[in-house]
């Protein structure tokens, strides 16, 4: 019989990519969003792309009790827990509100799934557990760093909790996937990011810039010990980062997974500087992107990229879409918002 998989946070960002491609995959998904962030339009995308009507329930994950009943009214043999907040800035202004989200609904969701016995989850970790590393490129065996910001925190607190739930509960099985930098839009382009005011991030920003929202992109510092002196980050196409989740479900609920807790890291192993991905978005597309570099951001790194041979050799994943067809979804996607 098909599996059924809860997408929680699957009207968001890489939730709505992943939904997509679960039922590619032949598996029922539900779909848990509480739209602080995100947008109902994303499931109607969901099920335009896929031709199958898949449930939506608008239900906090910090509610415990609506957790319950949700688990009582679909049959759900794994979950993935997108479900959180993720900007870094905010993160630091408001550090209650990212520990009691991010934090509280990880361990109301682990507590709802025990009472309703489903025993596999994977969660969205991220690169920023790494910090600057000390070696490049970062292995899953890399030393996490102190977390620079509590969105960080969030992070690494909700890796040791699944680790810790895991070694205390005979029969649950998690996945940790750490994310690089997630980019780019469903070929459809009927879902892709939608950042809400001005967009902290690279990818959205330059759409935005081309797209003529935004005046000017900040290059922020073009010091940086690297080849052209812009910082370094290993870009992943977002469908391709849909993909992964798919075999890490795979893995569990067909009883390949060796460990019962595993951590991977999702990237594409390579190395791309700031400046390079302006560039290339602009032959991609064939639009301009007036920039100007300025300081560096508070905060950032100068380079993280991953070391990928842990997925590629355990779960058989690796990223397939080349940067330039990525952005030219990620162009693709800001234009149709304009209709
Ligand atoms: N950048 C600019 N101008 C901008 C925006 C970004 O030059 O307007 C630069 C940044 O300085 C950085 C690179 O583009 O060098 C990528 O920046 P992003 O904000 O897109 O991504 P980050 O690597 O800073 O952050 C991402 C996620 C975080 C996560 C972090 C580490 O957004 O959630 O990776 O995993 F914490």
């Amino acid at each position: 019989m098909k599996k059924t998989v809860l997408v929680t946070g699957g009207a968001g960002y890489i939730g709505s990519h992943t939904a997509v491609e679960l039922v590619g995959a032949g598996y029922g998904v539900v779909i848990a969003d509480n739209l602080s962030n995100s947008d109902a339009g994303a499931v109607e995308g969901v099920r335009r792309i896929t031709g199958v009507e898949v449930p939506f329930e608008r239900i906090d994950c910090n509610d415990g009790a609506a957790m319950n009943a949700l688990f009582t009214r679909h049959a759900v043999d794994a979950v993935i827990h997108f479900a959180a907040f993720k900007a870094v800035g905010e993160s630091v202004a408001e550090p209650l509100k990212y520990y009691s989200n991010n934090v509280g609904s990880f361990v109301t969701l682990l507590g709802s799934m025990r009472t309703a016995g489903v025993e596999n989850v994977v969660f969205s970790s991220s690169a920023t557990v790494y910090g600057q590393p000390g070696t490049l490129p970062a292995t899953e065996r890399t030393p996490r760093q102190p977390a620079t910001s509590p969105y960080g925190a969030t992070k690494q607190i909700c890796e040791d909790i699944l680790r810790d739930a895991v070694s205390a509960c005979n029969g649950l099985h998690g996945i940790a996937l750490r994310y690089f930098n997630p980019i780019g839009a469903h070929p459809s382009a009927l879902i892709g990011e939608l950042p809400r005011g001005v967009p902290a991030n690279l990818v959205p920003f330059i759409t935005q810039t081309a797209a003529g929202i935004r005046g000017e992109l900040s290059i922020f510092g073009d010091d940086y010990p690297t080849p052209d002196g812009t910082a370094l980050r290993d870009y992943i196409d977002v469908v391709d980062l849909a993909r992964a989740h798919v075999v890490a479900v795979e893995r569990m609920l067909y009883g390949a997974q060796r460990e019962p807790y595993e951590v991977f890291n999702i990237g594409t192993g390579r190395p791309v500087s700031v400046m390079e991905l302006v560039k290339g978005f602009e032959r991609a597309n064939g639009v301009k992107v007036p920039c100007r570099v300025v300081g560096r951001r508070p905060g950032d790194v100068e380079a993280v990229w991953a070391d990928t041979t842990l997925a590629a050799t355990i779960l058989g994943w690796r990223s397939d879409r080349p940067l330039d067809e990525t952005l030219r979804t990620a162009w693709a996607w800001q234009l149709s918002l304009k209709d």
